[in-house]
């Protein structure tokens, strides 16, 4: 496309802005190119140059800049070509007219063209490229002219562009060098390509924030340099292939908020080197594979909200001994916590929220000494809970285990400032005899002994100041309503 035809009604929506560096020389391998859309849309009110075809004065001046930033600041764009997009055209820019000015649309620089620019040395990406990005209206990535670069491009990266829209080109499947596809947060949707697969030097596929449905490709199980896998936060649906398990470098897999389905393949414990897992709000069900507790790198593994519903007992826990954090939340898990779960010495983190679990809640998680938050709430256990003021006093509100019916605390309401919050006395500890059933009686007692409220202040925070405040409230009340019946 050169810009001598460009005429008013002959519009190219294609405003990607590309730059192929060539050493001179013979092809190195080791062209690196980065494609950058930014987010930024940037309007200036410039009077132009009515002499030469009209373009804003910043524009013109960024794409000076910008082209410099690749050849060398001894290239003087304004000397060499006044009028960029009109009669001293640049080799390699594309320019489109809207709104009564003309802008830049392309950019390409290197052996595309006989006389193209070549890039210097130092070739370097300045930021007044984002600023010849002047589209308005949504963009696509080309689905052509990929094939050129076939050879040379390892990196391309779109990013935190929501008008950038379209889909994948099935073309990139040609991008042999490719070692990272990041098109991380645009407005891009369709499917995954399945020739993605045969992108064997990639280490990195991040598609995360976008729009895309349809299933995982199967052939994706090919890319076994593959480090990193992100498809978080899109419509993806339908399983997870097989083929993942052959995915044997995979350092992180996040597939989180999608709408995948299905029963997780026992394949999964082959990923050896997987320190991230991360497979939450998506509609798995079917159970949890034996095979997780193969995944012994593991140190985050989350898998809440997906409707699993197995025994918690099927995993031995304690093989993942590298786990830090461990988020099981909604998960319709039932059965008794195994001891095997506070066998893993790293554990920071431990959800078991909103699930069926019951039995008595293991005292031995206090002996972990790594762990931070714990999360037993909205489930069915019973009995004591028999940890200490010390660890209530450690994980203060990162400790929950209200709302479950039949569970209580040993702990006495009025000889800690710790207690945990929404479980009831055990009846049988209560020391504050018979009168102690009477909730109204407990407050008076408790007004009588206020250092236990003023010395709960400031130091334990959310739980403590939650109970002050109700107590407060209840105290008000009373105060009212013996006004009223006095
Ligand atoms: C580029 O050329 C213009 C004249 O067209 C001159 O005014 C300007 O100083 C030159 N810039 C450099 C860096 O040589
Ligand atoms: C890419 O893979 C597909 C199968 O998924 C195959 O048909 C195609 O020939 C491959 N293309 C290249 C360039 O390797
Ligand atoms: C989740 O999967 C079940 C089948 O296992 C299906 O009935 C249900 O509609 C799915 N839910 C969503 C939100 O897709």
């Amino acid at each position: 496309m050169t810009n001598k035809e460009h005429h008013p009604n002959m519009h190219h929506k294609k405003a990607i802005v590309s730059a192929i560096c060539m050493e001179d020389g013979p092809k190195s391998d080791d062209v690196k190119l980065l494609v950058l859309v930014g987010v930024y849309i940037i309007m200036y009110k410039a009077a132009a140059d009515a002499s030469i075809s009209p373009m804003e004065k910043y524009e013109k001046e960024a794409l000076y800049s910008a082209l410099q930033g690749f050849v060398g600041n001894e290239w003087n764009g304004s000397f060499l070509y006044p009028d960029p997009c009109g009669w001293t055209t640049i080799e390699g820019v594309s320019c489109d007219f809207s709104n009564g000015f003309w802008h830049v649309t392309d950019l390409n620089i290197g052996d595309l063209y006989d006389n193209s620019l070549r890039c210097s040395q130092a070739a370097e990406f300045r930021e007044h490229l984002f600023e010849l990005k002047h589209q308005l209206e949504p963009i696509t990535i080309p689905i052509s002219s990929w094939d050129s670069l076939a050879n040379s491009l390892e990196s391309l990266e779109f990013r935190s562009n929501p008008g950038l829209t379209g889909t994948i080109p099935t073309s990139f499947g040609h991008l042999n060098n490719l070692q990272s596809l990041v098109l991380l947060e645009n407005g891009l949707k369709g499917e995954i390509p399945e020739a993605l697969g045969n992108l064997s030097k990639l280490k990195r596929l991040v598609l995360a924030g976008n729009n895309f449905f349809g299933p995982i490709p199967t052939s994706l199980g090919r890319l076994t340099n593959l480090l990193i896998f992100d498809t978080s936060r899109n419509f993806l649906s339908g399983g997870l292939p097989v083929s993942i398990g052959d995915l044997s470098s995979l350092i992180k897999l996040d597939l989180s908020n999608n709408r995948l389905d299905g029963k997780l393949p026992r394949e999964i414990g082959g990923l050896k080197s997987l320190t991230l897992l991360d497979l939450s709000h998506n509609n798995f069900s079917g159970g949890l594979p034996e095979t997780f507790q193969e995944m012994n790198s593991l140190e985050e593994l989350v898998l809440s909200d997906n409707p699993i519903g197995d025994y918690v007992t099927r995993i031995q826990w304690g093989n993942l001994k590298n786990l830090e954090m461990l988020d099981l939340s909604n998960m319709g898990l039932k059965g008794n916590i195994p001891n095997s779960m506070t066998e893993m010495k790293k554990l920071r983190f431990l959800s078991l929220s909103n699930n069926i679990l019951s039995g008595i809640i293991p005292s031995k998680f206090e002996n972990v000494s790594t762990i931070n938050a714990l999360y037993l709430d909205g489930n069915d256990f019973t009995g004591k809970l028999e940890f200490s003021p010390r660890f209530y006093s450690k994980l203060r509100s990162r400790f929950r285990a209200s709302e479950n019916m039949n569970l209580c605390s040993s702990l006495e309401l009025t000889s800690t400032r710790h207690f945990p919050e929404g479980v009831k006395q055990c009846e049988q500890e209560s020391t504050v005899d018979s009168k102690d059933s009477d909730p109204s009686l407990k407050d008076e007692y408790l007004s009588q002994n206020p250092h236990h409220i003023i010395a709960s202040f400031g130091h334990s925070g959310h739980a403590v100041s939650r109970f002050t405040f109700c107590f407060v409230a209840r105290m008000i009340l009373m105060a009212l309503l013996s006004i009223i019946f006095l």
